[in-house]
């Protein structure tokens, strides 16, 4: 190997270079003959150059050119050309030059590919994942691959100058409580005993504050076994960060300082200073859901007023059981050339909004002219008197069309109707390309009630602290009770999630009840951490965004499968290894484990 080892990679050469003897190593990208010449496109990581058999060649180098196919992996010897002007591809970066090649190695053959490598292949997701070594030498694959490379170096930058220590915490550990379903590791000493591996190193973080770490991270794997989809994977990462002695504006403003540096070294673009902010109520009644994607506006309406004028008793109805009714109302503009919604659109705009559990959804169409418009169509005729005021109040236009939902549950009215905002921004490319939308949601409740348990729970985990307005009421009204919690959403997507912490025993006890944990569990599962903050625990707070959201989100891709190595498909299996698999009966044994096979 030593004599055919590479002297330039294929992404470098420039017409500068020209005369000079080089060797590349690298893969057949393609080849093309062309009346006894042969031009062999080289590709590694970095690039890809054209190479030349010329008809003077010799036979020997001939025979070997014509064996070649796609991706086998060669090393040439030649010399670097100038390209004639007529020649020079600009599309490439070592376009102006070509190199002749006076030998060829053929280092390892290629089999029939199951898949032409390319950057937007046709080959089914199971294809890719099962040939993912292939997949990944894809021009896309590559691109998003470093880029992560690249977040990921950025973020310890940031990290590493304003102070932060980067500190691993296990991955065998007792199971933290994220609200997913663990995965098991079994202990061989300890028959019966497992541990858990972390759904995120939330207590541990937490202990490093007790233990004087003061700022901390760490590009965290974390292990939840729920259900794939696609921005959700079995194992992830998080950048996981913590702080003592902070607020919640100090967490908010750290992370707007490191994302924004991490926006401006890879991608070269200054995102403003400062994130919108909107409380979890505002987020619902304006957008039907905590994680908007304000890339558009488009924001839900109070339609009760209205409802209360007109003669439809499905709006009356829903107000006087204390629910809302809301509406959203679609500008002209956004239809493009097709400058209305057809009844079939709207329909499938509808069963969009019975997924949510809405009961139906409503419409009407702005028609007429500027000075005199009217409704039109729908549930316009329970509104004839009311025409003008409806659309002076909603300030809609000629050709705008308004959806409503109604709901004996403002929940239901926001959230499906939020969800038909959603399809609509999909649906008409009202989002747009590469355009990042930051938006901090603040004051969350901090429980939820469990309707089927008919218990509360914690909304988010159960560490979070209580806004201090609250802390005489937590038991006996734990419904409205807002946390110090936040979560980072770009673009529609749930980027970051954190909070201010408890730091007191009696506290973080009195939390655990609430949620309906008896005092005997919550020593068992969380006595170490009770424990830990009886010894001078500092306040403390922190965040986690999830890494693989955020690379995707910038590589402006919608699962994040394409932006990790080795994912799992949707079955939380790796269709290349074919994980999980089974073992052989002397582990199980080892292991003290047996297994039931359902039938
Ligand atoms: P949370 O559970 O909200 O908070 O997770 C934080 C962020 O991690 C990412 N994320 C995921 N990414 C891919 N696949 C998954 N299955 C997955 N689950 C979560 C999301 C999410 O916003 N310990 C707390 C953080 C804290 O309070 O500091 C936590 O883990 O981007």
């Amino acid at each position: 190997m030593e004599q055919y080892k590479r002297t330039e990679d294929c992404g470098s050469l420039r017409k500068t270079d020209a005369g000079k003897t080089v060797i590349l190593n690298g893969w057949v990208n393609r080849k093309r003959d062309h009346g006894g010449i042969s031009f062999i496109n080289l590709r590694d990581r970095y690039g890809i150059t054209q190479t030349v058999v010329g008809e003077d060649a010799s036979s020997e180098l001939t025979a070997l050119v014509s064996e070649l196919h796609n991706e086998y992996c060669i090393a040439v010897e030649g010399v670097v050309r100038q390209r004639p002007d007529s020649m020079i591809n600009p599309e490439m970066a070592t376009g102006e030059i070509e190199v002749v090649i006076k030998n060829l190695v053929i280092l390892n053959k290629c089999d029939v590919l199951p898949f032409q490598i390319e950057d937007k292949t046709n080959a089914s997701e199971e294809l890719r994942l099962s040939y993912r070594y292939l997949d990944l030498r894809s021009a896309g694959m590559q691109k998003r691959i470093r880029l992560r490379h690249e977040v990921v170096f950025a973020v310890r930058e940031w990290m590493n100058a304003n102070g932060f220590y980067e500190i691993e915490t296990p991955a065998f550990i007792r199971s933290t409580p994220e609200g997913a379903r663990d995965y098991l590791v079994p202990s061989r000493l300890y028959p019966g005993r497992f541990y858990a591996l972390p759904q995120s190193p939330q207590l541990y973080k937490q202990l490093l504050m007790v233990s004087g770490f003061d700022k901390y991270f760490q590009i965290a794997r974390c292990y939840r076994d729920e259900d794939a989809r696609g921005d959700r994977q079995p194992e992830f990462t998080q950048i996981d960060i913590e702080m003592s002695y902070v607020s919640r504006d100090d967490v908010l403003a750290m992370t707007e300082a490191f994302i924004g540096h991490v926006f401006k070294k890879t991608l070269k673009l200054d995102l403003p200073p400062r994130f919108k902010r909107l409380t979890f109520e505002e987020a619902m009644e304006k957008y039907g859901t905590d994680k908007p994607d304000l890339r558009f506006d488009l924001p839900l309406l109070d339609f009760s007023s209205y409802a209360l004028m007109g003669d439809f008793q499905a709006f009356k109805d829903a107000l006087e059981s204390g629910g809302a009714v809301k509406a959203l109302v679609v500008p002209s503009a956004a239809f493009g050339s097709n400058s209305a919604y057809s009844r079939k659109q709207i329909e499938e705009l509808e069963a969009h909004a019975k997924i949510y559990k809405a009961q139906g959804l409503a419409w009407m169409r702005v028609t007429g002219t500027g000075t005199e418009p009217v409704l039109e169509g729908g549930v316009s005729k329970f509104f004839t008197e009311n025409h003008k005021a409806i659309i002076a109040g909603l300030n809609a236009k000629p050709g705008d069309l308004i959806l409503i939902t109604a709901d004996i549950k403002k929940k239901t009215a926001n959230v499906a109707l939020g969800a038909v905002r959603s399809k609509l921004g999909k649906d008409l490319g009202l989002c747009g390309q590469d355009a990042f939308e930051f938006v901090w949601i603040i004051d969350f409740p901090l429980f939820e009630y469990n309707e089927e348990e008919q218990r509360w729970e914690a909304a988010h985990h159960m560490f979070s602290r209580p806004q201090e307005q609250y802390l005489t009421t937590l038991e006996s009204d734990p419904g409205p009770v807002k946390g110090d919690l936040y979560d980072l959403v770009l673009n529609g997507y749930e980027l970051a999630s954190g909070s201010i912490r408890i730091h007191e025993p009696e506290l973080q006890k009195r939390i655990f009840s609430i949620v309906g944990i008896s005092r005997e569990e919550a020593e068992t599962r969380f006595g170490f951490l009770t424990n830990a903050f009886k010894y001078g625990a500092p306040p403390h707070g922190g965040i986690a965004p999830g890494l693989d959201r955020l690379v995707m989100l910038m590589a402006g891709e919608t699962s994040i499968k394409e932006v990790i190595a080795f994912p799992k498909n949707s079955f939380a299996v790796n269709p290349m290894d074919n994980c999980p698999g089974e073992v052989e009966q002397k582990q199980l044994d080892e292991l003290h484990l047996s297994v039931i096979k359902k039938e």
